[in-house]
């Protein structure tokens, strides 16, 4: 098959097609021809050294859709020719609160999506929405379940709440706009771009400031006309913080990524002066991934920034580093 494969840490460049043997599928595995395969920051951060647990060789990759060519022993051969989209979450574990320590991604250290064809368990399967192409397929799974769970889960938003999302161009908080906003809650988004927050309103969001005013909480409270019920946080660092103190008061701060890095002077005081719910999400488990997946079969659609072909990894990664995006960026298989 052809694959990208990782061999060396470095710039996009590093990211080359060439000839992978086929996987073959173990005891309850399959294996998927991937139509369509998705970035996620992850990848970004594997390609430089900022993850942990980096073993090279690896095919990157936790979003795919394609059809099942090959199923192993003890999987319902029924699955072969169907179209399917993939839970990139392995061995969550027993317990619903969190993931276990057998837990791993899909991409890392397994090989991932941006390949012709990929072994995973069988468990892991879901057929595809109809309605979606292969890449709009490929553009829901990681950042929507991470979505969900924050939302959702972890969030327990409700009908009518206000929820801000920060950075909106990232794959999560779009999938978050989108989710939030079918669930019945107002959702306002920051932004680094004026025509980000354009794009955001375009997709239901109710308004946006730009993070780049130091002072956006007071603006957007001045916009919401109050504070919000609940903040969705992927970027971390000073964000964190200012989250913290934007959220009203026994509001919920939902903390899945650090885009910006560490939190420097958390604001302890905020926490336990306003009474506030700082919650932590990871991805997701089955029971969420299908939950999510069900939005998606009852007509909603992820929000695709870029196509490119699969030789063009390098072009894709450059566009998620350089932060240009508005939702996914696919690879076309
Ligand atoms: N815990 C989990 O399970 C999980 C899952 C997925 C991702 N993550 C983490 O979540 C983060 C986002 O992932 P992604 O794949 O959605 O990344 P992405 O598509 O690359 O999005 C990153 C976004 O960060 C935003 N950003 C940059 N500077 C910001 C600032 N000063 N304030 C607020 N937002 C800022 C940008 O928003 P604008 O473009 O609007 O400026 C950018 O689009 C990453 O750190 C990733 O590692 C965690």
């Amino acid at each position: 098959m052809k694959a990208v494969v990782l061999r060396a840490l470095g710039e996009p460049e590093v990211l080359r097609i060439e000839e992978a043997p086929d996987p073959q599928p173990e005891r309850g595995e399959a294996v998927v021809r991937l139509r369509a395969a998705a970035l996620n920051h992850r990848d970004v951060w594997i390609r430089t050294g900022r993850y942990a647990g980096i073993t090279l060789p690896v095919i990157l990759g936790s979003d795919g859709a394609g059809e099942v060519v090959e199923t192993g022993a003890d999987v319902d051969p029924a699955w072969r020719g169907r179209a399917v989209v993939i839970d990139p979450t392995f061995n969550w574990g027993d317990d619903e609160r969190a993931q276990g320590p057998a837990f791993q991604i899909l991409g890392l250290p397994g090989d991932g999506t941006y390949a012709d064809l990929v072994r995973v368990p069988a468990d892991a399967l879901h057929d595809k929405p109809p309605h979606l192409s292969f890449e709009e397929a490929a553009a829901v799974p990681l950042a929507s379940v991470t979505a969900y769970r924050a939302l959702v889960t972890r969030g327990r938003i409700a009908a009518g709440e206000t929820v801000v999302v920060t950075g909106i161009g990232g794959g999560v908080a779009t999938c978050a706009l989108l989710i939030g906003a079918r669930l019945g809650a107002k959702v306002y988004v920051t932004s680094g771009s004026d025509a980000k927050l354009d794009t955001a309103r375009r997709h239901g969001a109710a308004g946006g400031v730009s993070y780049h005013d130091p002072e956006w909480p007071k603006a957007l409270v001045a916009q919401i006309g109050g504070r919000p019920d609940v903040v969705v946080d992927g970027a971390g660092g000073d964000t964190f913080n200012k989250a913290l103190d934007l959220v009203t008061p026994g509001g919920r701060v939902v903390s899945y990524g650090a885009t910006l890095g560490p939190v420097q002077n958390l604001e302890v005081r905020r926490i336990f002066w306003k009474q506030l719910n700082v919650l932590g999400s990871t991805m997701g488990t089955r029971r969420d991934f299908a939950a999510m997946l069900r939005l998606y079969a009852d007509g909603l659609r992820p929000i695709v920034d870029t196509v490119l072909p699969l030789d063009q990894a390098a072009q894709a990664h450059r566009r998620m580093e350089e932060g240009r995006q508005f939702g996914k960026i696919v690879l076309r298989i």
